[in-house]
């Protein structure tokens, strides 16, 4: 399966959603390419701290933009069991390459107007993408979401408005855990001490992206 996390929003969780799924799915045994799509480079820095604390990252990350990360990823497939594609923040060539050759685009979006109104132009992307990548898969995700209060389900209704974007029934509320276990190089799941809410979220947004 190769999974991208991507929004042309900035901030949205991208990286965060990236690490903690390649962290789950690699626990779970799979063996698992992370690729950083971003120039900034935040997935590989996390990867590099993971591998300096725990002594490995337990997973194989790589940097690749452009038209590389076309050609590299395709090549790639057949040699790992899952390849997960974090990338930057905005409209980049990593973003339209990754979508040509992704199973599944995980869109992470939190519940601001703003950030809904930009899914506008992933909407788009993802139409342009499927005249090349028939099955591409599009889903939202409200990550970063109120642990209550109207906003959420506001957010969900508006996301499901947006045609060729499906929402996910699942959501991931904001959690210190998740900037706390990233510090540490760490997914949520290994990170002490246990928010039991934020694995279960993440869990069952595994479940929901890897079918
Ligand atoms: N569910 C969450 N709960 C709490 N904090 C979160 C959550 N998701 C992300 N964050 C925090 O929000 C900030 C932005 O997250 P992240 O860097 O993953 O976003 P991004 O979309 O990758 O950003 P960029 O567009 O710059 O690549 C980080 O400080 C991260 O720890
Ligand atoms: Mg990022």
């Amino acid at each position: 399966m190769i999974l991208v996390v991507g929004n042309t929003k900035g901030g949205v969780g991208k990286t965060t959603l990236a690490v903690n799924l390649a962290i789950a799915r690699a626990s779970a045994g799979r063996d698992l390419l992370l690729v950083d799509g971003d120039e900034q480079g935040t997935a590989l820095t996390f990867t590099q701290l993971r591998a300096e604390r725990l002594g490995q990252a337990g997973y194989t990350a790589v940097a690749l933009t452009g038209a590389a990360l076309r050609s590299q990823v395709r090549q790639l497939a057949n040699k790992y069991n899952d390849i997960i594609i974090d990338v930057g923040g905005r409209d980049t060539g990593a973003l339209r390459a990754a979508l040509t050759v992704a199973d599944t685009l995980l869109v992470p979006v939190q519940p601001r107007s703003f950030d809904v109104w930009a899914l506008d132009q992933m909407a788009a992307l993802v139409v342009e993408a499927r005249e090349i990548n028939e099955g591409l898969r599009a889903v939202a995700i409200l990550n970063g979401a109120d642990p209550q209060g109207g906003d959420n389900n506001a957010a969900l209704e508006m996301i499901d408005d947006i045609k060729g974007i499906d929402v996910l029934a699942t959501s991931i509320i904001r959690r210190k855990a998740f900037p706390n276990a990233a510090a540490e190089g760490r997914a949520v799941l290994e990170h002490t001490p246990r928010d039991a809410k934020a694995i279960e979220e993440l869990t069952a947004l595994v479940a929901a992206v890897f079918v």
